[in-house]
């Protein structure tokens, strides 16, 4: 009977990667995801993401400082390549000594060999198998695999079926976001083959959520039907409550 070697298979776990406890990243929500709740799910044993979207250059540095003060625990920073101010907020990254970095909204290719020698983890955002294969290649380390069930800049395919064949198209971790609000949809992801989840809306009704208080009891009252797609007939959809 052949034996396969297991150990030669098996990719580093996201736990291991990232340095956490648990493998579940709190997604990057812009003018949402600053220090407190950012420092709350790093300490607490996940990934805090700083969310720079919209940010100065010097207001993502004094997150960051704010971040480190509430944590000394592994947490990232999330650039949306849109951004004009790009370059200036990867500088800041890099001087801060910040050590992951999620993308959406735009291709790293620019910025990737200037993060992977400042020995940053590159994780993008990722709405199809095509663009999964791409960022592999330009050499992420992970992926999040992101259903149109996420809240936010959406694609069209759902979790359950983007997920498996992102799992089956690349040999780096897979980290499955949209739709996950609790430990079934974590299990349900895992089942699928991913190795972490990354969860945005369920921290919006958080006590460290800088949302206003009406926002955070709408988003408990919600129901099945509450959210949706605006932005379809632009190109740029967005799912909100
Ligand atoms: C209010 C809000 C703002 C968001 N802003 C960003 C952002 O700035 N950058 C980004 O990459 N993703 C953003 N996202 C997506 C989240 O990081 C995450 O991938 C998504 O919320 C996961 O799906 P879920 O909301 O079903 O948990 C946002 C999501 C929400 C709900």
């Amino acid at each position: 009977m052949e034996m396969t070697d297991v150990s030669e298979e098996k990719t580093m776990s996201i736990t291991q990667l990232l340095h956490i406890k648990y493998p579940i990243m709190q997604g990057a929500m812009a003018q949402i995801a600053k220090a407190p709740l950012v420092a709350a799910v790093s300490n607490a044993g996940g990934l805090g993401i700083i969310a720079s979207g919209g940010m100065s250059a010097e207001e993502l540095r004094a997150e960051i400082r704010k971040t480190k003060e509430l944590t000394d625990k592994p947490f990232g920073v999330n650039l949306m390549l849109m951004m004009t101010n790009i370059d200036e907020l990867t500088t800041v990254i890099i001087e801060e000594d910040v050590k992951v970095v999620t993308t959406g909204a735009g291709t790293p290719k620019t910025y990737m060999p200037i993060w992977k020698e400042a020995g940053i983890i590159v994780i993008p955002v990722v709405p199809s198998v095509m663009i999964a294969r791409k960022m592999e290649q330009l050499g992420a380390d992970a992926v999040v695999a992101e259903g149109t069930e996420a809240g936010g800049h959406v694609g069209e395919t759902t979790t359950m079926a983007l997920l498996p064949q992102v799992v089956d198209a690349v040999s780096i971790p897979v980290i499955a976001a949209g739709g996950i609000g609790d430990g079934r949809g974590i299990a349900a992801a895992f089942a699928l083959g991913a190795q972490g989840v990354q969860i945005g809306t369920r921290f919006l009704a958080t006590d460290e959520c800088p949302v206003h208080e009406n926002f955070k009891l709408a988003c408990l009252k919600a129901k099945d039907r509450d959210t949706v797609v605006t932005g379809r007939r632009n190109g740029a959809p967005v799912r909100s409550n």
